[in-house]
């Protein structure tokens, strides 16, 4: 089954959809993306798109931040995003890429005097981080991007701050980098918000730690208050804090929520997925199926269509 995407104001398979050599935002990273996911629940053979207006809402912040107009609201772009889905058929989970970008074919830095176009593409994803075994990550020797970055929304450009630590984490024998921010505080990582335990309490780094506001890090601090009862504090992190944590996770759309069992060669605790960690990983799952009735707007469900032959 071929990627699907909705580019130039209509459907077609993604090896159709093709930007030119000169697009601005391809030289100077002027684009803002998101990463949905859309979850199969085979019993009720249904997709449920998770958080979708969301993940939208904050698109369409980023594309503010890069002076960008889009001719399309949130529900039109959830609309679409339906659409596009039942079109592709998946039966089985979907990752969707929306992008606004530059168009212009332009040389020159700037935001200014440019045509903006919109994207999105439907396609599969595999697993991103090792769920159930844990992750072994390490500290990075590069530092997460500031405000002059604009940490808040998804820029592209800025994501080579995290393909950098991400890159030497792998090469290096980790899974993830942990990036600090200029102060030396946890950020987060490549693509994921972080939480640990600590003494019993729920801690992860706070909006002025640099991080991106992860759609998964407010479902993981709603959860926890409302089903564990358990406050999350956000406030800054020190590093020696997470090697002596009880517990340690990461949350993101791509790797939902992947227990940290090891940092900088030393294992989290017993090095095994602690307690607080999976009951939120045995809450998360039917949320995302959109199967708990307490969360109704977060879920969007879709029926696909069946695949013509
Ligand atoms: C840098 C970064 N931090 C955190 C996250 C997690 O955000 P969310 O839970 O909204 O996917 C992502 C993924 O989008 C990310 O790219």
């Amino acid at each position: 089954m071929p990627p699907y995407a909705f580019f130039h104001k209509q459907f077609m398979p993604l090896s159709e959809a093709k930007i030119g050599v000169l697009t601005h935002a391809l030289h100077y990273g002027t684009a803002c993306f998101e990463g949905i996911r859309g979850n199969w629940d085979s019993e009720r053979k249904r997709l449920c798109l998770f958080r979708v207006q969301d993940h939208y809402k904050r698109m369409l912040d980023g594309a503010r931040l890069l002076r960008m107009n889009l001719p399309y609201s949130v529900d039109e772009l959830c609309q679409l995003t339906v659409e596009l889905v039942e079109r592709s058929g998946y039966q089985e989970n979907v990752y969707i890429r929306p992008l606004v970008y530059k168009s212009s074919e332009s040389i020159g830095v700037r935001l200014h005097d440019l045509e903006d176009d919109f994207v999105v593409i439907v396609t599969t994803l595999p697993p991103y981080l090792a769920a159930e075994e844990g992750v072994r990550c390490c500290t990075s020797s590069w530092r997460r991007i500031n405000d002059t970055m604009v940490p808040r929304g998804k820029i592209c450009g800025a994501y080579v701050n995290g393909a950098l630590a991400k890159s030497d984490a792998c090469e290096g024998g980790f899974d993830e980098a942990i990036l600090l921010t200029h102060d030396g505080h946890v950020a987060e990582g490549s693509g994921e918000n972080i939480f640990l335990v600590s003494n019993g309490n729920l801690i992860t780094p706070s909006s002025l730690s640099d991080i991106l506001i992860g759609i998964t890090r407010d479902t993981v601090i709603k959860l926890a208050k409302n089903e564990l009862g358990l406050e999350t504090i956000e406030r800054q992190v020190y590093r020696s804090e997470l090697y002596l944590a009880e517990e340690c996770f990461f949350t993101g759309t791509a790797t939902n929520i992947a227990p940290v069992v090891e940092i900088d060669h030393r294992p989290v605790n017993t090095g095994e997925v602690g307690k607080i960690t999976s009951e939120l990983q045995k809450l998360f799952a039917p949320v995302i199926l959109g199967r708990n009735p307490k969360y109704p707007d977060w879920c969007t469900l879709v029926s696909p269509e069946p695949v013509k032959a």
